[in-house]
């Protein structure tokens, strides 16, 4: 064993890791609470049978050609309620960008998709997040389902996770609350939210052995300080543990996550749910805090919470009381997510709504990277070379159980690739037309980009080339390099050399090295662009709306930048053999310091910053101000447009603490301003940024003495600065 695992291993004890059994059936149902009575008063008259078939969801149908169940519409799972209870069936949907239909398995299966988690979060909007979360929490309910297993907070730890396009970003409070504001959307819907993957499923790479090693204190400061601010933010119904390891023990049996943490520390009233797959025993599990597993019936390797539990209660080693807890939980997330009083009605979906709402989504988290001589927004008379990434027809999406069938069906048909999750699937909203359509006086052509000297030729022949480039990532797999897929790097060096007027705009589950950069003129980072993603971008790149996206990660030079710069066991190999790769610990030695906090601990200059993005017009900030009253840090500052065009600013808080250590993001504001137009600003700094976590007492401790603040455009801007003194503080957890 390594040292360094051994000291997490001691710190997680002393952190009360290995908290009593008992404190797994200490329930802490806040009295008064409406749900938690209701739920009582059905409990009341439940048989233990009963109760215990809450436990327990199977298979939805779809999974390896399994076909859906009795009474399940065909989706992830599906759970009948006890007969007479009252209680709705739960009819269990993935994800977290829209509602999938698992090997196509409903006839009428395709539904409106978002743009990437990445993306939403990137326009920093907590509102345009909640009002995304509500179209598909709506089109969840329409479609009959009334749990959604939506809701990625796991931080991007590696710039190469494979599935970093379903979560929020590299920060704890970023994620926290713009994850927590889906989750808010979708649950205004009369539909359970799942915040996941609980915890440390950072990488997908053997995601099903992986033990993420890690101090518990850094631990609490990053990953899980934003599953609790995501908690606080947006209440889920459920919450699903991860797949993965954390300290040795799964995530599905881990008492520190489950009951230390999530039940006893943040009074978590709703129920855990195993990600699929990721029960792995009936007793340990259901006394560390698993409420419920999921798909028993074909994803685990036994069906663990059925006769197993019921035979460890009859035998004492799962009290009864536990069970009851169990069963009070998702009841009471039923009663209180509003399922109970408005069962799904079933309707067909709003498609023209919901796809403005997906459009718009995406164009407020595409982020404008670089923008010389003001190449964008184009000419709507120019004459523009349209060249790669299948722009006649689509934009990408990634793979996976979030993926969405496509309203419209698929337009690109790929190799036809057998293995999980098959060939990439584009959404038919095409930029090419897009394109078009907004700008009816251009001259647009397009090339696909396969051949490079014909493409050079188009790029020639036009005022402007603009090459689409994508990479595509998946659940099960972490992308082995961060290079566009195909010849996209050469493609693009090769147009810039050919006419320097090249904009790209790149559809990327993940941040890319961008070897070309310096080279072409403008670059538009549009993530997974979602089913209104085509026109979302063409409306950005003529200038109908303006970008106001910032990134929520950081763009690395190089991987050898990255804290972690290979991750073991990566391979190109066949996703399965991947995931499962035995005994794989990865040491999180960097701690709490992931991303832009990795970078600025040890003084490395990013290609592109935290934070960063670039509009169509310009601001300035000046009275920067910090202030310590009623034990609240607000910062204070002026913003004005300084430019010619409308547009909106995303001013950052960041602070650094009087010991020293990487900064950290304390706040923002989004704020829209007209040409000349000033706001005064005020940002409220969340204590615990101010803190520690102290594992020893269980709490948050803000040491006195002298904190810098920073208001920036990133995490690498210096230019404003003021500082504040504090006294000692500590806050419960
Ligand atoms: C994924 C979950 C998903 C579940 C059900 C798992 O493989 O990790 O995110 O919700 O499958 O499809």
């Amino acid at each position: 064993m390594k040292l360094s695992r051994k000291i997490f291993l001691l710190s997680a004890v002393a952190c009360g890791m290995m908290v009593a059994h008992d404190a797994a059936h200490a329930a802490h149902h806040a009295p008064g609470d409406p749900a938690d009575e209701k739920a009582r008063q059905v409990l009341a008259h439940m048989s233990p049978e009963d109760k215990m078939s809450l436990l327990f969801s199977v298979d939805g149908g779809g999974f390896n050609g399994s076909v859906a169940p009795p009474g399940g519409l065909g989706s992830a799972a599906y759970l009948r309620a006890p007969a007479g209870s009252g209680l709705p069936d739960l009819q269990i949907s993935d994800a977290g960008l829209g509602i999938r239909n698992p090997a196509h398995i409903r006839k009428d299966g395709a539904a409106v998709s978002l743009p990437s988690g990445l993306s939403t979060a990137s326009s920093w909007d907590m509102d345009m997040a909640r009002e995304a979360g509500a179209m598909i929490g709506r089109e969840a309910w329409q479609s009959g389902f009334n749990v959604l297993l939506g809701g990625g907070a796991d931080l991007t730890r590696d710039p190469r996770g494979g599935r970093n396009f379903e979560y929020a970003g590299e920060d704890p409070l970023q994620t926290g609350r713009m994850v927590g504001s889906t989750i808010a959307g979708v649950q205004s819907q009369h539909v359970i939210s799942t915040l996941k993957h609980y915890a440390m499923n950072d990488l997908e790479t053997s995601r099903m052995t992986m033990s993420a090693d890690i101090d518990p204190v850094a631990m609490r400061e990053s990953d899980l300080l934003g599953f609790e601010i995501a908690l606080e933010t947006g209440h889920p119904g459920s919450v699903m543990c991860s797949y993965n390891r954390v300290n040795d023990l799964y995530a599905c049996e881990n008492p520190y996550l489950l009951n230390t943490t999530l039940k006893q520390d943040w009074h978590y009233p709703g129920f855990v749910m195993s990600d699929w797959g990721a029960t792995h025993s009936s007793a340990r599990a259901a006394l560390a805090g698993l409420d419920q597993e999921s798909a028993g019936d074909h994803a685990d390797a036994r069906p663990y919470f059925q006769a197993l539990l019921a035979a460890d209660v009859k035998a004492g080693r799962v009290p009864q009381s536990r069970i009851d807890d169990m069963a009070q939980r998702i009841v009471r997330s039923l009663f209180a997510q509003g399922l109970v009083d408005h069962p799904p009605q079933r309707a067909p979906l709003d498609v023209v709504t919901d796809t403005l709402v997906a459009q718009r989504d995406e164009e407020e988290g595409a982020v404008l990277l670089r923008n010389e001589g003001n190449i964008l927004p184009l000419s709507p008379t120019a004459r523009i070379a349209v060249i790669g990434g299948h722009a006649d027809v689509g934009v990408i999406s990634g793979g996976g159980s979030s993926q969405v069938d496509p309203i419209g069906g698929e337009v690109v048909k790929g190799p036809g690739k057998k293995d999980w999750p098959g060939d990439p699937v584009y959404f038919p909203s095409s930029p090419l037309k897009a394109m078009r359509a907004e700008a009816p006086s251009a001259h647009i052509t397009y090339d696909p980009g396969t051949n490079i000297a014909a493409a050079v030729r188009a790029a020639r022949a036009a005022d402007v080339a603009v090459v689409y480039a994508t990479q595509f990532t998946f659940e099960g797999m972490d992308a082995p390099n961060m290079h566009l897929d195909g010849n996209a790097d050469a493609l693009i060096a090769a147009v810039a050399a050919a006419n320097p007027r090249t904009v790209v705009v790149m559809e990327t589950g993940d941040p890319v090295l961008m070897p070309w950069n310096s080279s072409v003129a403008g670059v538009l980072e549009a993530w997974f662009p979602g089913s209104g993603g085509g026109t979302a971008i063409a409306r950005l790149l003529f200038g109908k709306v303006a970008p106001s996206g910032h990134l929520t990660m950081t763009f690395p030079q190089a991987e050898s930048q990255l804290a972690h710069p290979d991750i073991a066991g990566v391979t190109a190999n066949n996703v399965f053999e991947m995931q499962f790769h035995t005994d794989q610990e990865l040491v999180y030695d960097e701690g709490s310091d992931v991303g832009y906090r990795w970078f600025d601990r040890n003084h490395l200059k990013p290609l592109y910053p935290f934070g960063y993005g670039l509009t169509y017009t310009t601001f300035a900030t000046d009275g920067l101000a910090a202030g310590y009253h009623h034990k609240q840090l607000t910062v204070t500052f002026n913003v004005r447009n300084t430019g010619t065009r409308p547009g909106v600013d995303v001013p950052q808080v960041y602070v650094g603490l009087p010991d020293g250590g990487a900064r950290r993001l304390g706040g923002w504001q989004r704020v829209t301003l007209a040409p000349g137009e000033s706001r005064q600003v005020s940002v409220q700094v969340d204590p615990r940024l101010l803190a520690h976590f102290d594992g020893r007492h269980d709490r948050w401790a803000i040491p006195s003495g002298r904190f810098r603040v920073w208001l920036g455009t990133s995490a690498v801007d210096d230019s404003q600065q003021v500082s504040v003194h504090l006294p000692a503080r500590t806050l419960a957890p």
